[in-house]
Order: structure tokens, then sequence, then C-alpha cells
């Protein structure tokens, strides 16, 4: 099959080089399975999940069906003052997997709707009770919850903030970063345990300096997953919650890419055994094939809020948000079929088996190689790092990265680290594959 040249000159690319790019572009045209086609007739292997989405391997009829019904049936209806059904059975379900009483969702688009959803859940809902002070923002460094003013400002990821300086949130504070490249350079698969507590530096430094009764939210990723896959200290996650109940703060599980599966367990609260306020989720719950994003609230929040307006009149509003495909009848549609197939194929459980096939592979392959300099493996994703090339930080990512896709294997670069997170279908000839790949490419990068 052969295609035309295409015309560069209009799109834009996102988060990517262009002017790299457009000299050796990287264009799929079909996928299937665990592979994709590229336009000049090659076979690559997803080692990413397309961004941590694909979850149960690409063109999955099933989900495809639903689509297409659901196109047939109802294509789209307005999400203010009235619904579709679809959204009633996606929200019914997703409910259903959640923790805890994590029972409302508010749906919109992306992950990065979903971070700025959560914090503004957040605010009204201290307001209704009355605590309308409580507008400080806890993040974390490096962490990663999209592109919006609000998951820009309490993410922590330096590149994505350094030119937006001033239209960030102002009264937002960063607990330290998760990572101990001393003691903790090689984690497979267990909860790294630290000598010293972390988060006493959100006790004894950051609650006084803003005082706790101002603060509205902490919001984390259980595993931080754009930094390049970083696990929390044993007991971490348990210590945060309850630091948060004792301040009366909402603690927000940003689940963008742990949830659904990636840690073999339905999100990674349940890993954990930590229920958050809040769960932001998007990527796997339509495996990636049509956006949908969203936020399971705790029935606690929802009620407060209902009950603030318990004297209003009928026709007010409790909260003043929402996207015009909020619960969007294909999405939504999509995401049955795709938690349908999660649960028929018993996903989540062989995300957890792959994954000990694919943190033996690259801890027995990986490490000792030149410029290795950490492997870090949960679940079924892990993430080898090197060390930065003098003065370059960054380049060995990409050049490792662009070596591999040459060589027939996507990886993802998270500045020096190199991430795989591939679909939850992968076989170990695929793993054994990627990794060949991957430890080739790191050899060459000296
Ligand atoms: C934890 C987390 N939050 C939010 C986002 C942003 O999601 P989106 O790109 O769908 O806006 C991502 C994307 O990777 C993510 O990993």
């Amino acid at each position: 099959m052969t295609y035309p040249t295409f015309n560069m000159d209009h799109h834009w690319l996102p988060f990517t080089p262009n002017r790299s790019f457009q000299q050796d572009p990287r264009i799929f045209v079909a996928a299937e399975g665990m592979h994709f086609t590229t336009h000049d007739g090659r076979q690559v292997i997803d080692g990413i999940s397309s961004l941590w989405c694909v979850a149960a391997g690409h063109n999955r009829r099933e989900i495809n069906e639903a689509i297409k019904r659901q196109l047939d049936t109802l294509d789209y209806a307005t999400a203010f003052n009235a619904s579709n059904d679809q959204a009633f059975k996606a929200a019914e379900m997703i409910a259903a997997m959640a923790p805890g009483d994590l029972n409302k969702v508010l749906f919109c688009n992306s992950g990065s709707e979903a971070a700025d959803t959560s914090l503004k859940v957040a605010l009204a809902y201290h307001r209704a009770r009355g605590e309308g002070h409580r507008n400080v923002f806890i993040g974390r460094e490096r962490g990663y919850h999209g592109v919006g003013f609000g998951g820009m400002s309490v993410g922590g990821i330096p590149a994505n903030r350094k030119v937006f300086g001033t239209a960030l949130l102002p009264r937002v504070d960063h607990m330290r970063f998760i990572h101990d490249p001393v003691n903790h350079a090689y984690i497979h698969g267990v909860e790294p345990e630290w000598s010293e507590d972390l988060l006493l530096e959100l006790e004894n430094r950051i609650l006084p300096l803003h005082d706790p009764s101002n603060v509205a939210a902490v919001i984390v990723e259980p595993v931080a997953g754009s930094a390049g896959w970083y696990l929390p200290p044993k007991g971490y996650l348990k210590r945060l919650r309850e630091i948060c109940d004792k301040h009366g703060i909402l603690l927000i599980f940003d689940e963008v890419i742990t949830g659904f599966g990636r840690l073999g367990t339905n999100f990674g609260a349940d890993y954990y055994g930590v229920v958050p306020d809040m769960l932001n989720f998007a990527k796997c719950v339509t495996n990636g094939v049509i956006p949908l994003g969203g936020v399971v609230c705790s029935d606690r929040i929802y009620n407060a809020m209902m009950a603030a307006n318990a004297s209003s009149s009928e026709y007010a509003i409790e909260f003043f948000h929402g996207y015009t495909y909020s619960g969007h009848p294909v999405a939504c549609a999509a995401a049955i079929a795709t938690l349908e197939l999660f649960k028929r194929d018993n996903l989540f459980e062989r995300a957890a088996d792959m994954g000990k096939v694919l943190g033996d592979a690259m801890h027995d392959a990986l490490k000792g190689l030149p410029n290795v300099i950490g492997i870090r493996s949960l679940g079924l994703a892990g993430a080898v790092e090197l060390a930065p090339a003098p003065g370059a930080p960054g380049k060995r990512g990409y050049e490792i990265f662009m070596d591999c896709f040459r060589h027939g294997v996507m990886v993802r670069a998270a500045g020096d680290s190199v991430v795989l997170c591939p679909p939850y279908i992968v076989e170990k000839e695929h793993i054994e594959r990627i990794v060949t790949v991957l430890a080739d490419a790191i050899r060459k990068c000296v």
C-alpha cells in the first residue's frame, strides 16, 4: 500500500519537536491488536498503549460495533438540562468499579478537564459548607495533571509551567518529589521503603505556611506516570489520607494513568488500599478510542452540594460547571463496551500477570547497560532511567525513542527515562521484542 506524501504545513503537533518531526515523520494509518501500520507500510509494536490508553489493544470490534450502533441510534444530545441513556449506564458502571463511597460521576472529555473539574468541585464543596476560605491547592513536584490552567498549576513538571508564569493559579504549593535515586534506583514491583518520612514536609512546613484551614485539596497521581513511573514510598498514600482527614482537606487521586487496570486492580486506590474523595479518570475508560474523562466524587461531596441548595428554588443549579460534550452518548457507549470487554476477558488480571513478565524482562535485560541509573516497574508498566548526556538533558531519552521507532517499537521518553506500558493483551514475545530493541538502542546511545 502506498500513500501520498503528506502536506505537513498545517498540523501543529502537540508535545512534539515539530521541526525534526517534519524531517522524519512518524505517521500511522492503521492499527490492529498490538501493532500500528505506518504510512510507509511498516509494522510498529505499540509499547505504550498509545500513551496509556489502548489497554485492550487496537481495533477491538466490540468497542467499534458499540460506537457504530450508538451513532445510528442517538448520535448526540445536549448534556445540560437533559441527558442520554448511555451516560447513566456508563456512570453506574464506573461508580460500581470505584472504591468506597465514590459514586457520583461528573463526565468531561479528557484528563486535563478532569483535573480542572476536580479542583473546581473542591472549591465549590468547601464553599457550600461555609468554608469558602479553603482555596489553597497542594500538588507535588513532577506531578502531571494535564494542560488546563488548574492542572498545570498543581502539576509540577517544570517545562510545562515555565512559560506560563503569572497565569498559573496563585494559591498553590507543591510537596517534594517521591524518588530516592540512591537507595531506590531499582524497584521491581514492591513499594520502596524509605527511612525518612516524606510527608513531614507537608505536615511541618507546607500546611503551617498556608494554615491547614485554608487548604482545599491535595492532588496526586498514585504512581507518577508522565514524569517517568515513580512509585510512592510504602505507606505514603495512607498517611497522606490521614493528614488530609485530620485537617478537613480533600484528597484527589489523578488516576488518568493508573485507572482501569494498569496496576492489576480497578484503580490505584484499590492497589494501595486508600480511598480518595475524588478520583479522576480518562484514557483507558474508552480504550482511547473516543475522548472521555471524568471525576468520580464521594457521596459526601455530592450530598453537601445538594444540601447547600435544599432551600433554593427548583430551578437553582447546584454546580455551575460542565462541558457541551459531558457524557456524550457515543463516548459513553464506547466506555460501556470497553468496561464490559475488560471484565469479559479478565484484562486487569492479565495486566497483573504480564506486569511480572515485563518487570522481569526489564530488570534482566536493561540493568547494567551503559548509562542506566535506575529501573522502576510496577503493574504493567516500567521505566528505565538513563544518566542525562552532559549538558543535554532529555537527549538520550529522545534518541532512544527514535532508535526504537526505527526498529519497529514505540516507547515513550519522559526526559531521560524511557517508559513501557503496553496494552494488557501483550504477549511474552512482544515483551521480549520490545525489551531487546530498547536494550540495543540504549547500547548504541553512548
Ligand atoms: C495523571 C494525568 N492526568 C491528566 C492527564 C491529562 O490528560 P489529557 O491529555 O487527556 O488531557 C494525563 C495525561 O497523560 C495524566 O497522565
